[in-house]
């Protein structure tokens, strides 16, 4: 890093730093609908002024409630070891292979030098253009984009083994000693279509092309997919999961991704896929911070929302929320840690309880529950995730409870939940559904 750049943790070495933040945001319900833990920052750019890049972390508190907004980004990125794992089965044939094999010959040219990759492509095989990481030196990024531009689709989707196949490649690297000790490991699934294959024995075997595992003769499950990949794959790898197209089975790859460290996204293949593409990876390819820990070490603080993430990229924001006691604290006192490229960090944060009225009465348009109702939005996604990954039907029920009864009490519609509109005289009603749960690719960072 250079040593020059003004960050809010200063360069190489543990540095405590308390730092006195009052600061508002005047955030719109617009604003608040697109939050999530870790979105990309687009702030109006009236607000960006009041940013000092030396501010990274940010709190806002009312009425018993704090948000807590934590943005750093002058920081050195963190080497990643990536592997793509491509769905090259039949139905990715024509436009969406080629919009696919566009975003992949960028997004490898975005490969820093100190990364370690390869390209997994998989129909009811699955091949790989390396058996190992290879370093994203030039020549090899070259290499990679022949190999994907030379696939032609066709066949089945073989998501299971391909996903266990790039655990494996990842882990031996690790095993091997290959890895820097302080890298990154992520795993980026393109699919488009239901895995179903698992149950095929294709024989052909050339250098880079693996014999499939028969599995007990029968094709395989989602939940079977979803168990082997989660018995496999330890802590130390994050997967995220493209699904191309509406004909998806979207909500497997989204379990997928939710219960390993990483989020889904839908790619909408009318639109322009190939953008969708690489801003989705815009958004996870610069890790800057592993292992962010949230502490709010005070009694009076409870029901933090999530707290603890698995990494930091560059361009996000991690958005953490919770209640707290008034009539006990007058400040809340926050320790992040967090390791970096080069360090271990420790960011402490003191948080003023901010003179509402004095507040209120500068801008008409501030929310005075604003805290709340981002405290409550955060939970309330954090619960459709549980939801979604709960192991008994009697544990969905529960927390499908816990959520009508908080959207009702903070009025926010769900997925769960529709919205009764009716005219100023009582006599019209009509229902508006919620909007799908993952407009963009930032809502999905709110479940990791
Ligand atoms: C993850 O951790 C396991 C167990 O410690 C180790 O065997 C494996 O190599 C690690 N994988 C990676 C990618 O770091």
């Amino acid at each position: 890093m250079d040593p020059h750049s003004r960050g809010c943790w200063g360069t190489g070495r543990k540095i405590w730093r308390r730092m006195h933040v009052k600061l508002h945001l005047l955030l719109t319900l617009a604003h608040l609908s697109s939050l999530s833990p870790q979105v990309p920052i687009s702030r109006p750019s009236k607000l960006e002024s009041l940013f000092d890049s030396q501010i990274c972390s940010i709190f806002q508190v009312f009425n018993g409630y704090f948000v807590h907004f934590f943005a750093p980004d002058n920081l050195d990125p963190i080497p990643k070891n990536i592997l793509f794992v491509i769905d090259v089965s039949g139905s990715m044939w024509g436009v969406k292979m080629k919009q696919t094999v566009e975003a992949m010959k960028t997004i490898l040219d975005d490969l820093r030098a100190e990364d370690h990759f390869s390209v997994i492509d998989f129909n009811h095989n699955v091949r790989t253009w390396r058996n190992d990481l290879i370093s994203a030196t030039k020549t090899q990024v070259a290499d990679a984009k022949r190999y994907i531009e030379k696939i032609q689709p066709s066949g089945g989707t073989n998501i299971n083994e391909a996903l266990l196949r790039a655990i494996f490649i990842l882990n031996e690297a690790n095993n091997l000693g290959l890895l820097d000790p302080n890298s990154v490991s992520l795993i980026i699934l393109v699919s488009d279509g239901d895995p179903t294959v698992g149950k095929c024995h294709f024989n052909f075997l050339t250098t880079n092309t693996f014999t499939l595992v028969p599995w007990n003769g029968g094709e395989l499950k989602l939940s079977k997919i979803q168990k082997n990949v989660k018995e496999n794959i330890q802590d130390n790898i994050s997967l995220f999961s493209l699904g191309m197209g509406f004909d998806v089975d979207y909500d497997f790859l989204k379990r997928l991704s939710n219960e390993n460290r990483g989020i889904a996204q839908r790619i909408y293949g009318n639109q322009d896929t190939t953008s969708q593409l690489r801003k989705f990876y815009n958004q996870v390819s610069t890790p800057l911070l592993r292992n962010v820990q949230f502490n709010y070490p005070q009694t009076a603080v409870t029901d933090v929302t999530q707290n603890s993430f698995h990494n930091y990229f560059g361009g996000s924001e991690i958005v953490v929320a919770g209640k707290f006691d008034p009539a006990k604290l007058d400040q809340i006192q926050s320790i992040v840690t967090a390791t970096s490229a080069n360090t271990e960090l420790v960011l402490e944060t003191l948080a003023q309880m901010d003179d509402l009225q004095d507040f209120l009465s500068k801008d008409k348009h501030a929310d005075p529950d604003f805290t709340k109702k981002l405290w409550a939005y955060l939970t309330i996604n954090q619960l459709l995730a549980e939801r979604s990954l709960a192991p008994t039907a009697a544990a969905k029920r529960k927390i499908t409870r816990s959520i009508l009864q908080m959207s009702l009490d903070h009025h926010i519609v769900t997925p769960l939940t529709s919205l009764v509109i009716e005219n100023e005289a009582g006599d019209e009603r009509m229902l508006a559904d919620a909007p799908p749960q993952d407009p963009s690719c930032c809502s999905g960072l709110k479940e990791l």
